[in-house]
């Protein structure tokens, strides 16, 4: 495994190994590794010759009062996992090595970022956008893994990847979660054991939603208030949002609708904190028209 924290170190180890004909499978990350970025890492090593892995916590995607300085690193444990993942290249830089002056350009992509995370994170999706074309530029990658777990981000880059031509195939992975449910996340070890325990609620509230969406009459707020009662079982949960929205697309639907207006992909996504730790999950589900209520 190659370790690189400079950009010409990257350039050279990717020279070596993906040469032609070879393809390179890339997961971004901001470290901190868990099950769920060790599940991007298989997927990219199944599919691909070469696998990279970068790890950089991003100034540029945290707001002024969010949890920059405290984001967890550990670097030695990320290695650890990426070698028991089989990665071939590694990228660390420092910020001074990522952003050696104030960077002037930015990519913004614009109505997919309206809402949920872009809403109660404003910049947030800039300064992803921003630095996943720069690791593009720097990786060439055949393919590129992101979780589902960020919903947004995922559809955030792909409007961007097919708007500004990247060649890359962008690949969904599926949310890895703890056996009750909680899905996996960095910022998961600031949980105080009572508030692991309640967080337990938002997947309990996201497992319910396919069988509330099925039933007769439910509007979209029935849906939406459905899932705000059951987080709020949890006395220490403070709701950031619950939205149900399309997906790709994140458009709104009206509060009135019901389900033979929901054609298509949705999405029932939340943020919920716990102190000053917030989390967010999603599910995304198919909806065909309820049988029998639709046109022949
Ligand atoms: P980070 O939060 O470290 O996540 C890196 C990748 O791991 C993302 O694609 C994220 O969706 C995925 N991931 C996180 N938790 C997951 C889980 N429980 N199951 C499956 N996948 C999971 O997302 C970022 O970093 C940054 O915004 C980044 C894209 C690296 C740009 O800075």
């Amino acid at each position: 495994m190659i370790v690189c924290r400079t950009k010409s170190e990257l350039k050279q180890a990717i020279l070596e190994l993906a040469t032609a004909n070879k393809t390179l499978g890339f997961v971004p990350t901001m470290g901190y590794l868990h099950e769920g970025h060790a599940s991007l890492l298989r997927q990219a090593r199944a599919a691909n010759d070469v696998t990279a892995l970068s790890i950089f916590v991003n100034p540029l995607q945290f707001g002024p009062n969010e949890d920059l300085d405290r984001y967890p690193r550990d670097e030695d444990r990320d290695l650890a996992i990426a070698s028991e993942c089989d990665v071939d290249i590694v990228f660390m830089p420092s910020v001074q090595e990522m952003y050696p002056a104030k960077p002037l350009t930015k990519v913004i992509v614009h109505e997919v970022t309206e809402r949920l995370c872009g809403a109660s994170r404003p910049g947030h999706f800039d300064g992803v956008g921003t630095v996943v074309s720069k690791l593009f530029h720097l990786f060439r990658p055949n393919r590129a893994y992101f979780g589902m777990k960020d919903a947004q981000q995922v559809a955030v880059i792909e409007q961007m990847v097919q708007d500004l031509e990247f060649d890359v195939e962008i690949v969904r992975c599926p949310t890895v979660r703890e056996p009750d449910g909680l899905a996996l996340s960095s910022r998961n070890v600031f949980l105080t054991a009572e508030q692991r325990e309640q967080a337990v609620k938002l997947s309990q509230a996201l497992n319910q939603v396919k069988e509330w969406a099925e039933q007769p009459g439910m509007t979209a707020g029935d849906l939406k208030r459905n899932v705000i009662a059951c987080i709020e079982q949890a006395d220490q949960a403070q709701i950031d949002y619950v939205e149900w929205l399309t997906y790709p697309r994140l458009s709104t639907v009206e509060e009135t609708s019901t389900a033979s207006d929901w054609q298509g992909t949705m999405i029932m996504a939340l943020a919920v904190k716990f102190g000053a730790t917030r989390l967010i999950d999603n599910l995304v589900m198919r909806c065909e028209l309820p049988s029998g209520g639709g046109e022949q």
